[in-house]
């Protein structure tokens, strides 16, 4: 990778820092969190190791924090990147909200004694969630409440990684959203998860409504990275160093991926998942930004007939925006494979309305892979 180690940043964000840091949080993938109970992906602890290192090399720091911990699996991934000068935040109903009817869709059990045990497994047995980190242990929709600005989930430094995985019906994904957005760093991300599962809509409407409703402009978040279960949204800053740096490594191994992201060589391998061997993703128009997909193994299940898009008049719109430069130059005509819950979300993202016949070929236009050589 091209960019520079940041030694100037905030946070102890130098090289050898920011390795230890990803080769840490690759341990704690393969040893927690895949075993933890939970919902997370290889592909998504892939690319939020490789997310983090990224933002350490471009100097970006905060608070990482997650709202909807249940048993901690995708927290200590966060938790494990974070560099010295780094604070962690959970926000939970856990035991006491689930009993005062707070956790309203089910769409996990916060308990706070196994987000602890998972902790200390991840962490070390010496780490003392009490002390190090910030807790909220109510609904998420006191964050915005007046008393809660006094409380660190106000007071910390802005957040350089956010998870919003709590309540999962549309006005608690939103409030969460709007919150995220308020919190986050210059070159923060949040991680929004279930925003294309037919099982929650209400995060695939939470997101139609925060860009239809809220950030109209995009001047707050704009959509970088979608994975078959999370959407990586980050601030317009950093928008276009994110994408060259994705696109730069999409073609590789997972592992690999990591290991140039300072894992170093002595990475323990993975076996037995796909996405350990190939990460790839193809850059797409969305909402009128670029917006990195990865593509679904290619004989997966949930594959909807390919979406055939015409790349024309993109070639020129390349060529005027700088913010393009390390994007392959869209050729012509171009295939993409996406599930049906994307596509559903897609659809619902584009209008509030019924979408008209051709609005979804408009939307994904597609610039092109990545990596040339694998082009079509
Ligand atoms: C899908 S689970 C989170 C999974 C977790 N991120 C993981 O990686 O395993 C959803 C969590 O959100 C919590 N939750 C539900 N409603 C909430 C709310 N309004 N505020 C905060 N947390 C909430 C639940 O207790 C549950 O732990």
């Amino acid at each position: 990778m091209s960019s520079p180690c940041s030694a100037s940043a905030p946070c102890d964000s130098s090289c050898h820092t920011a390795a230890r840091a990803a080769s840490r949080a690759w341990r704690v993938v393969l040893r927690v969190a895949l075993n933890a109970s939970g919902w997370v992906t290889p592909s998504d602890l892939i690319w939020t190791v490789s997310l983090a290192a990224i933002q350490h090399r471009h100097g970006v720091c905060g608070s990482v924090g997650e709202i909807g911990v249940h048993h901690g699996a995708f927290f200590s991934v966060l938790a494990a990147t974070a560099v010295g000068g780094e604070r962690l935040f959970a926000c939970d109903v856990f035991e006491e909200g689930q009993r005062a009817g707070f956790n309203v869709d089910h769409s996990g059990r916060g308990s706070r004694s196994r987000f602890f045990g998972t902790l200390r497994l991840a962490l070390g047995a010496g780490f003392d969630p009490e002390r190090e980190l910030a807790l909220a242990p109510y609904t998420s929709l006191r964050l915005h409440d007046e008393e809660a600005r006094q409380t660190d989930a106000w007071t910390m430094p802005r957040f350089r990684m956010l998870s919003v995985d709590g309540g999962h019906i549309e006005v608690v994904a939103f409030s969460d959203l709007r919150w995220a957005a308020g919190r986050l760093a210059p070159g923060g991300l949040v991680a929004v998860d279930d925003a294309f599962s037919p099982a929650w809509p209400g995060v695939s409407r939470a997101l139609r409504d925060f860009f239809h409703l809220f950030d109209r402009k995009h001047e707050r978040l704009r959509p970088l990275l979608a994975t078959t279960k999370k959407i990586y949204l980050t601030t317009p800053s950093h928008h276009s160093k994110y994408l060259h740096a994705i696109c730069e490594l999409s073609h590789g191994s997972g592992h690999r991926l990591l290991q140039e992201y300072g894992g170093g060589d002595d990475l323990p391998h993975p076996k037995n998942s796909s996405v350990w061997h190939k990460v790839s993703t193809v850059p797409i128009d969305f909402i009128g930004h670029m917006l990195m997909l990865t593509e679904p193994p290619v004989n997966g299940s949930r594959l909807d007939p390919v979406l055939n898009t015409n790349a024309r008049g993109l070639a020129k719109r390349w060529e005027r925006e700088q913010p393009m430069v390390g994007v392959p130059k869209p050729h012509e005509s171009y295939s993409v494979a996406v599930s049906k819950e994307m596509m559903r979300f897609l659809a619902g993202t584009v209008s509030v309305n019924a979408m008209p016949p051709g609005v979804m070929q408009k939307t994904m236009k597609v610039y092109g892979r990545c990596n040339p050589s694998r082009r079509h």
